[in-house]
């Protein structure tokens, strides 16, 4: 396969880009499951941006980087908030029905999130991501320069020598495609720019409000390929995700809380008050290490989030899939509250890039959550994520276009075919299966909301154990998706832990009860491997401002 950009992943980064990029070339789009099973498809809350009269763009950056702890990029902050409104006017221009307020003066409903002074969350209800991924869709369906390939998982990168304008960073090689791994066969995918748009890495903990196409392949073969990965230890855990037996990721949006939400423990008492001044709508690490520490001290399995003071009919309107998703379980959110616990939501590090999105690999680009912008530092704004998706990817799509003549000039050399040697069918999955498990269990009990020195250390020798079994197990058997997914939430999870011993402090998302206060000396944690070897590096570096 040959075109001239390769876009794996298709959310909100992936199609938008997608579609933009198809002004200049071929656009193949390649996604391991089905076209919608992205997490995009999956948010509820919105996006914010700053529309309304009484909000501002210093009020919004203003609130990112006090939720940010410190680590956020403020000229990214600024450059992505101050972009917000044209992308919202695209995106409705791509047919996203965003809900209506007539009353509103920016004629639109807007939600409120914690960390937020205003209220400026653009939304379809509680469907946002779907409506925003179903509008996505359709313009790319119909798009003769894009081809959409389903159920295919991308294994590796294809690296050559070689660099390509545009790109001021690059240690000798450049991105030219992926493997591509189409039912048994794995082929080579050859492009002039891969972007990589295949979002985070829940699945890497036991509970996750993400979908199970997040097994950070993206972030793992950037790693693989020799791209530096920043603050991979800052992993968003959403404070309330529905607690019940048969649900496995079903979030209820922090737009509850917006609407006058409060968590409660199991004696209906409000406890949010004894953790911050904005209670109920602190940021979602104070809210989050609340919820765990209620947990622990009253050895309760969940809080509650209680809504019942608002009418029936108001939260039928807007919370139509939380409302009846709930009432399905037997929940009646008008009359019971809610019980809710945390759940990992969101990889606020990933490969790091630059403001349009270019990786330290030339050829290769990263977005939404696979990338580390700058924009989130320590722990992201709710609904902040959507925004810099759209910003990104028409960061880049104007990027190639600037450079677009000369990269269109650069020859796609070819590449080894893949070779499996002498690898075996894997005849026992329990291999697998197992380790799946074992991976998860370690990171939730030992990588949490609250880390300790102890338990990262714990957590470091059981996963460099299980790692080594995996890649062994790589080496020696023809391989399947789910072990290509395995080694990536394995090697992944390896790089969590270590990002997360470097952090000898406290701060945003990451928590550490050794070293309970913020360390000014610390700033970002940027990961490579080590150039040529299959064993890798973690270096701690400053800021560039
Ligand atoms: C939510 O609806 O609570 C999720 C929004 C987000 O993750 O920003």
């Amino acid at each position: 396969m040959e075109s001239d950009f390769l876009i794996i992943g298709s959310g909100i980064a992936g199609l938008s880009c997608a579609l933009k990029c198809a002004e200049l070339g071929s656009v193949v789009v390649v996604t391991k499951k089905r076209d919608i099973d992205t997490a995009t498809n999956l948010a509820q809350g919105g996006v914010a941006v700053v529309l309304e009269e009484g909000d501002s763009v210093e009020s919004h950056v203003g609130d990112t980087l006090s939720s940010g702890a410190g680590l956020c990029d403020e000229a990214i902050v600024r450059m992505v908030v101050e972009n917000g409104p044209d992308r919202i006017a695209e995106l409705v221009e791509m047919g996203v029905g965003f809900v209506k307020d007539e009353k509103s003066s920016s004629g639109y409903s807007l939600g409120k999130e914690g960390g937020h002074s205003h209220r400026r969350v653009v939304h379809a209800y509680d469907l946002t991501g779907r409506e925003i991924e179903r509008a996505l869709l359709d313009n790319v369906r119909k798009h003769s320069r894009i081809e959409l390939v389903e159920e295919q998982i991308a294994v590796d990168l294809l690296m050559v020598d070689g660099t390509l304008p545009g790109w001021t960073a690059g240690g000798g090689q450049r991105c030219v495609g992926a493997y591509v791994m189409a039912e048994e066969n794995i082929v080579a995918c050859r492009a002039k720019v891969t972007i990589l748009c295949s979002g985070g890495v829940g699945k890497v903990y036991l509970y996750t409000s993400n979908p199970d196409i997040a097994t950070g392949d993206g972030m793992a073969m950037a790693f693989r390929a020799g791209a530096e990965l920043s603050n991979m230890e800052f992993v968003q855990f959403h404070p309330t995700c529905l607690h019940h037996s048969q649900e496995k990721n079903f979030l209820i949006s922090e737009a509850v809380r917006g609407e006058g939400g409060i968590l409660k423990d199991a004696d209906a008492i409000p406890f949010m008050e004894k953790y911050d001044k904005r209670k109920d709508l602190a940021t979602r690490d104070t809210v989050a290490r609340a919820i765990d520490k209620e947990l622990k001290e009253s050895g309760a399995d969940c809080v509650y989030l209680d809504i019942t003071h608002r009418s029936k009919a108001f939260l039928k309107e807007r919370f139509p899939t939380i409302y009846n998703r709930c009432l399905s379980r037997g929940i009646d959110i008008s009359q019971e509250p809610i019980p809710v616990v945390p759940a990992a939501h969101y990889m606020c590090g990933g490969v790091k890039t630059d403001s349009n999105g270019c990786t330290s690999l030339p050829g290769l680009i990263a977005l939404g959550e696979t990338a580390s912008t700058g924009l989130h530092g320590g722990n992201r704004l709710a609904s902040n994520s959507l925004l810099e998706a759209v910003v990104f990817a028409d960061n880049a799509a104007r990027f190639c276009k600037k450079w677009w003549l000369e990269i269109k000039k650069s020859e796609t050399p070819d590449v080894d075919e893949w070779h499996s040697g002498d690898a075996m069918d894997l005849q026992e999955e329990i291999l697998i299966n197992h380790n799946w498990d074992a991976i998860r269990r370690v990171m939730w009990n030992y990588v949490g909301i609250v880390r300790s020195v102890k338990r990262l250390d714990l957590a470091k020798v059981r996963m460099e154990a299980i790692f080594k079994e995996i890649d062994q197990h790589y080496h020696d058997y023809h391989i399947t998706p789910n072990m290509v997914e395995l080694r990536n939430i394995a090697l992944i999870s390896l790089i969590i832990i270590q990002s997360a011993q470097k952090r000898k402090e406290s701060r945003g998302l990451h928590y550490l009860v050794d070293y309970p206060q913020m360390n000014k000396e610390i700033e970002q944690t940027v990961f490579k491997r080590k150039k040529g070897g299959r064993k890798w590096e973690i270096e701690m570096v400053k800021r560039e401002q």
